[in-house]
């Protein structure tokens, strides 16, 4: 009888810690409650990555020139949630111009303020341009360079101390194919995104010391291929972004469709 309670117990207790570790994988797993900063949040990629990161309860703080724009997008998100989502995580918003080198520090601190810490940084925003080089004037050259390049660099700098204190986060930048193949017409971008491409491999290489990884996501050409990553059956799991490798074969794909 004595044998057969104690056999019980372990049992339970077995099945309890299984529980246990079953749950806290799961929720290494969730997006639930992770901070979520993303720029250019206010149409395409970037507003899409919001609705799903949304959806799957994370905090976002949503970043873009136009507040307006933003305003329009926390409404949609928060009258696609139910009401107690609502009150655990209503998107903030943070208001600058990525190519104004002046307003980066200001808006990293505004950003930290609104959770205290940053999680996942998604480097969306960008610009794109076609033009052969003969007529594009430097001062294009320089502008795209600026939003694509120097924006989110410094961004990413301003906001990694925070990070490598804590010894925890993630920073994902959207590039673009056009970030490993050069094509005609296409100089300003495709120079703006191979710097892109070098600098974040570089960042990925000393950050490995810290657990900090670094994701260079090279989409094609069509928003349907950018939206197809973030379907709701891959994006609101947390592994899609901390595991690299699985972005890798997305991004091969992504090269085999160019
Ligand atoms: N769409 C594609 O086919 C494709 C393919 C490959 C790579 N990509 C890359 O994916 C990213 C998103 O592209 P998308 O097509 O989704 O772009 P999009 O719809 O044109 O949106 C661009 C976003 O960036 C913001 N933005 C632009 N200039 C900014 C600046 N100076 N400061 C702050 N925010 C700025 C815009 O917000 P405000 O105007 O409100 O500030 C907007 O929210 C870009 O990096 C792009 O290069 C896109």
């Amino acid at each position: 009888m004595r044998g057969g309670t104690l056999s019980l117990v372990l049992t339970s207790l077995g099945v309890l810690l299984l529980y246990r570790i079953l749950t806290r994988l799961r929720q290494k797993g969730s997006v639930q409650g992770v901070v979520v900063v993303i720029t250019g949040a206010s149409s395409g990629l970037g507003k899409e990555c919001a609705k799903v990161f949304h959806a799957a309860g994370a905090r976002l703080v949503l970043c873009g020139r136009d507040a307006g724009r933003l305003q329009q997008v926390v409404q949609e998100l928060t009258a696609s949630t139910s009401e107690t989502q609502k009150q655990v995580s209503s998107p903030s918003t943070v208001v600058f111009d990525l190519a104004k080198a002046d307003t980066i520090e200001k808006a990293a601190e505004e950003i930290l303020k609104c959770y205290g810490h940053v999680d996942v940084l998604i480097n969306n925003a960008g610009i794109s341009y076609r033009g052969n080089i003969l007529d594009t004037h430097i001062s294009v050259q320089r502008e795209v360079m600026e939003t694509n390049y120097f924006g989110p660099i410094s961004l990413t700098q301003a906001l990694l101390p925070s990070m490598v204190h804590r010894r925890s986060g993630h920073i994902v930048v959207i590039s673009s194919v056009q970030g490993k193949i050069a094509i005609p017409y296409r100089s300003a971008y495709a120079a703006s995104k191979h710097a892109t491409q070098a600098f974040f491999d570089c960042l990925r290489a000393e950050m490995e010391q810290y657990g900090i990884p670094v994701t260079v996501i090279s989409p094609g050409t069509s928003k349907p291929t950018c939206q197809s990553m973030l379907s709701p059956e891959t994006a609101p799991n947390m592994e899609f972004w901390t595991k690299p490798r699985r972005l890798v074969r997305n991004q091969r794909m992504l090269l085999m469709l160019f």
